[in-house]
């Protein structure tokens, strides 16, 4: 038995942040790896937060100095308020504002949760693949032991989770007010990054009845699902729902397993830093009082209150429309483009909604040499899939996003890509047949 997996900061020592001058910014380098909003929509969000700031600041100079003061730990009550009147209406569920926290967005989030509730050494069951940059931040800098669970089409392998889970749990567990979980699992449960799948209803269900058995903590990051792209008529749809929703109270056996870890960095822009944790009563009553927290307050106090203050208005909806309606713009632009040109033995997501698509070459290519030569050759740059997975699966797959870049410059890049994966796959193909 595998004793989980720890890993080094060496591994991590390339391409720790994507957004790097070299990276992003030389002249005809295209960076599809890149998981971040575009130029154009980061321009309507710097328009968006003059007009809210102005709003909210008019308020703060006849006021009682709230928004540059100290905030409560939780956040501003204002912006916990309207969070939730806001979440409700798109997700079509009650939110509480009680059950909502402020904080620096879905990683700082993460963050505080991992460390308020494990120690170095205790496990967290982690997707393979999944959002890259948690496998370093868990497994790295807080020590935890990682145990990858495959992904399957409708989500999270659970037999094997379950399997796991048997192997690994303690002897005698006893959930106290201190230490209510004893191990953590990681999912992005709708628009996965970077498959952009869906975990079915059966799997929340069953995922949320395992937590309970086994007293584990859930994290779902929930960053894209106010992001859905597929349409019935005219109007978007809602996402499914988020995994929290199956938590539900009244059951017999309810505990509060379950935390969604949003974030606005995907819809307004990253540079602002704010999200929320919507979590139940066990686990906010035991963030509330981090030293941090009691002694800083709020964290992100004026941010969150500027967006706040604006969230139910037309403003913001005009907003996110034009969010939503861009990116499916870019997505169509790029589903085309792989339509026509994509080499018939290059599979490919065709996701509904956040910012990924998901490719699998035939296993014969090396994706690292073709990201190498796409890099050298083409001036584009992929994410390799094996960056996405802590056991280093994923060999055959990359990642493209198609939230950064114009429709126009999607295009280009993507068939540059496609480009070099047909030449890398003549190349694989003649030393197959060199070889035979
Ligand atoms: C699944 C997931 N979680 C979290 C983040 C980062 O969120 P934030 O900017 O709020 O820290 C990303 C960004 O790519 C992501 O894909």
């Amino acid at each position: 038995m595998s004793n989980g997996i720890k890993f080094q900061d060496k591994d991590y020592g390339m391409h720790n942040n994507l957004f790097t001058e070299e990276h992003m910014l030389a002249d005809g380098k295209y960076g599809l790896d890149v998981g971040g909003p575009g130029v154009g929509m980061l321009r309507s969000a710097a328009k968006f937060m003059m007009k809210a700031t102005e709003m909210r600041l008019e308020k703060e100079i006849s006021g009682e100095g709230d928004l540059l003061q100290y905030g409560s730990t939780l956040g501003d009550p204002a912006y916990r308020i309207n969070l939730a009147k806001f979440l409700s209406e798109q997700f079509d569920d009650i939110v509480d504002s009680k059950s909502l926290m402020t904080t620096t967005g879905a990683t700082a989030g993460l963050s505080l949760l991992a460390s308020t509730f494990f120690n170095v050494e205790d496990y967290i069951f982690i997707e393979d693949p999944t959002y890259f940059h948690v496998n370093k931040l868990v497994a790295v800098d807080l020590g935890l032991k990682a145990v990858p669970i495959p992904i399957v089409e409708d989500g999270l392998d659970l037999e094997m989770l379950e399997e796991e889970l048997e192997r690994r749990k303690p002897v005698d567990f006893q959930p106290t007010t201190e230490r209510p979980f004893w191990a953590l699992v990681y999912v992005v449960s709708v628009y996965q990054n970077p498959t952009g799948l869906c975990y079915s209803k059966e799997k929340c269900e069953k995922l949320v009845n395992l937590a309970r058995e086994y007293n584990l903590l859930v994290v779902s990051d929930d960053v894209y699902n106010l992001l859905c792209l597929e349409k019935d008529g005219d109007a978007f749809k809602r996402a499914p729902p988020r995994l929290y929703q199956y938590d539900v109270k009244s059951d017999n056996d309810y505990f509060g397993n379950i935390v969604s870890n949003g974030s606005f960095s995907k819809i307004l822009g990253p540079g602002l830093r704010l999200g929320w944790i919507e979590a139940p009563k066990v686990v906010l009553s035991k963030l509330m009082v981090d030293g941090v927290l009691l002694g800083g307050g709020s964290m992100n106090h004026f941010t969150s209150g500027i967006v706040g203050s604006s969230l139910n208005t037309d403003l913001f909806s005009a907003f996110l429309l034009m969010v939503r309606t861009t990116l499916k713009r870019k997505l169509n632009a790029v589903l085309d483009v792989l339509q026509k040109h994509c080499p018939k033995s290059v599979k490919y997501s065709v996701p509904k909604g956040g910012y990924f698509i998901w490719i699998e070459l035939p296993s014969y290519v090396d994706v690292h040499e073709l990201s190498e030569f796409c890099q050298k050759i083409h001036n584009v740059s992929i994410l390799e899939g094996k960056r996405c997975s802590v056991a280093g699966n994923c060999q055959s797959f990359l990642r493209i996003c198609f939230a950064y870049y114009s429709v126009q410059e999607n295009c280009i890049a993507v068939k540059k890509l496609l480009g070099a994966m047909e030449s890398r796959l003549k190349r694989a193909a003649n030393i197959n047949g060199a070889l035979q």
